[in-house]
């Protein structure tokens, strides 16, 4: 039975050292409990001050476990990833951005036992966010075409502010993706769902990193700048206690459809961050 399913787990955005130390510290146990194929993690916020990622930290999730490393807006923050991100097949940025940006928007991958290919598509939404990019229904569109011919595979991270547009997506794509799970927005919702035609979703997967920060950085940096309307410095939070939040999944090989979702929601109070 277990031959014509593949099992994915998809983690929200790892937020500065401490989301790193949780995923080095939880993903392999979650992998081996769940029985996990395919590993797929948002690194945009990896770097030390919660901005970027850097080719040691692609190494190091790799190392535990990272099949595919999915991105978004702040992924440009550190330049030393640009002529990596050009030849990754790990580390992938949303496909919409404008041609000429450098890497790609999609993986395909062997996983499981049997060495299926699957394909994990990166778009990023505009509403409250970069408007100028490329339309993220137009690109999913016509990137899936090419897509289709590979693999029925497909999982879709929207990297997205607004809930209604990845609300939109969630109608766009059921029956057209296996999986489409949103990242962005640092805090995980409760509604994933197999949706009418197969695909299975959630709004936020969440992310990994201090539970008492905003958004995994220290909350009195962000307080202040909401009272005084000042630029300020961010910090990331390294007091615990740590979560890590996601979802997993069980997917029929043949048919591309989801059989199950479930959240992963993991805090841990005795991690500590150097
Ligand atoms: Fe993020
Ligand atoms: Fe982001």
């Amino acid at each position: 039975m277990r031959s014509k399913t593949l099992r994915v787990m998809f983690l929200g955005d790892l937020a500065g050292p401490p989301g790193l130390a949780m995923f080095e510290r939880w993903a392999p146990r979650l992998k081996e409990k769940h029985k996990i194929d395919m590993l797929v993690v948002n690194g945009e916020n990896t770097a030390k001050n919660g901005r970027g990622i850097s080719p040691e930290i692609v190494e190091q999730l790799q190392a535990a476990g990272a099949h595919v490393i999915t991105s978004g807006n702040h992924v440009w923050a550190n330049k030393k990833i640009y002529s990596l991100i050009d030849e990754s097949k790990v580390l992938i940025r949303p496909a919409n951005y404008p041609a000429g940006c450098p890497g790609k928007g999609y993986s395909i991958v062997e996983a499981g036992v049997s060495g299926v290919s699957v394909a994990v598509v990166n778009i990023q939404g505009r509403v409250f966010m970069h408007e100028d990019l490329d339309c993220p229904f137009r690109t999913i569109e016509s990137l899936l075409t090419f897509l289709k011919s590979k693999t029925k595979l497909i999982f879709v991270e929207f990297h997205a502010e607004a809930t209604s547009e990845k609300q939109a997506m969630r109608f766009f794509l059921d029956g057209k993706v296996t999986g489409l799970y949103c990242s962005h927005t640092h805090v995980q919702t409760a509604d994933e769902m197999i949706l009418p035609s197969g695909t299975s979703y959630i709004t936020d997967l969440g992310f990994s990193g201090a539970r008492y920060s905003a958004l995994g950085v220290q909350s009195e940096i962000i307080l202040e700048r909401f009272l005084t309307q000042m630029p300020v410095l961010f910090k990331v939070e390294k007091k615990g206690p740590m979560v890590m939040n996601g979802i997993w999944a069980e997917v029929d090989v043949e048919t591309g459809k989801t059989l199950h979702i479930e959240r992963v929601n993991v805090i841990d109070g005795e991690l500590v961050v150097e």
